[in-house]
Order: C-alpha cells, then structure tokens, then sequence
C-alpha cells in the first residue's frame, strides 16, 4: 500500500517533514510512505481559475492526492491552526465539490511543534477540514512537542501505530495477511 507524505512545512528544517520520514522509517512491512512537496506551487484558491485550463502545480496535486491509496499529514502549528499553505491545498483538493481528490480518501494527521502541546490545535482543525472535504479520516492523533530536541522511542512506535491504522482502514485484506 502508498502512502503519500504532506507535510505542512516548507520550511528546508522542518520537524514535520522530518517526522514523515520518521514515519517511512517506522512504516510496518508492505506500507510505502513517499514524501510529497507541491504545496509550495500552489496558487492561492479562486474559483475563477477552475474555469480556464488548470495550473499544472493543481493538476499534480489533484492527480497526486487521487491516486495515494491513503495520505499522511504532518502539520506545524501557526498561530493555534493550520499553516495557510496546507488549508489552500485541502481547499485546492476538496474541489470539484463531490469529486474532490479527499472524497473517501484515508488520512491520518500527525503534528510536531518546538511548544509543550505538539501542535495539538492545528491537528484538530486539520481534521475537521479533512473531514469536511470529505475525507475519511482515521488513526489516533499524534502530538510531538519540542520537536527540536528530537523524537524518542515513543514517537517511532506510534508513528506505526498510526500508519497500521491507515492500512486497516485503507487496505483491510493487507493490514490481516
Ligand atoms: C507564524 C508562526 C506561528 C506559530 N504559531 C505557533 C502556535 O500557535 N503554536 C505552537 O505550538 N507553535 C507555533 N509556532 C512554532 C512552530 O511550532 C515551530 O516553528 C515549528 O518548528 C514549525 O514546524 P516546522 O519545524 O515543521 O517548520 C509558530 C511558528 C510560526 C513561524
């Protein structure tokens, strides 16, 4: 099964993209988790542009997105939610309304933040608004605090906690064998 990895960060540093890979690492046999890093092409969303030809950078994300048997998300906290850039691309994502490349999607969010609180806010809203485009939205929530000082034994073990509920969820005849 192909997860693919969004991290909400693009920032070259980032805790979150290194949670992701923290997760590839973690990832229980037969779960493939491959990073994705379009956010940053993104245009900001207007209707308008879903009239003419789309950008490219949409079209990979859409194409992306569609295809992943499941996704996983790491978000930063900014200012007690979500960074702008990773809401304009569940916003870019959750369109055509009905049809959106989140409808029935699995998702898991995880988060990681240098604060006492794991970017706990921002993952509560990430999954309502995945929720609301219509994804399926599974798995525990994973909140890593102080992310800079590094991630324990903890984390790894319920980075594969959460995956093995995205194959559960995405793929159960795989997550059985
Ligand atoms: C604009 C901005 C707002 C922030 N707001 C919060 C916040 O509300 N809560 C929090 O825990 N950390 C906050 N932080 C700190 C981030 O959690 C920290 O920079 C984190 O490392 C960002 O994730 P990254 O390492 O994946 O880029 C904020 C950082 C920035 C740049």
């Amino acid at each position: 099964m192909k997860v693919l990895a969004v991290s909400g960060s693009l920032r070259a540093g980032s805790y979150n993209t290194r949670l992701l890979r923290a997760a590839a690492e973690a990832a229980p046999e037969g779960v493939e988790v491959e990073l994705w890093d379009g956010i940053g092409d993104l245009p900001i969303y207007s209707e308008d542009l879903e009239g003419g030809p789309l950008p490219d950078s949409v079209q990979r994300l859409r194409r992306h997105w569609a295809g992943a048997d499941a996704i996983l998300f790491a978000t930063p906290e900014y200012n007690g939610s979500v960074p702008g850039g990773l809401k304009n691309a569940v916003d870019w994502a959750s369109r055509p309304v009905r049809e959106g490349a989140l409808k029935n999607k699995t998702v898991a969010v995880v988060g990681a933040s240098t604060g006492q609180f794991g970017a706990m806010w921002a993952q509560q809203d990430l999954r309502k608004i995945l929720g609301i485009a219509g994804a399926r939205v599974v798995g525990p929530e994973l909140p890593v605090s102080r992310a800079h000082e590094g991630f324990d034994e903890n984390v790894h073990e319920r980075l594969r906690d959460v995956l093995e509920a995205l194959e559960l969820a995405a793929d159960p005849v795989a997550a059985a064998a």
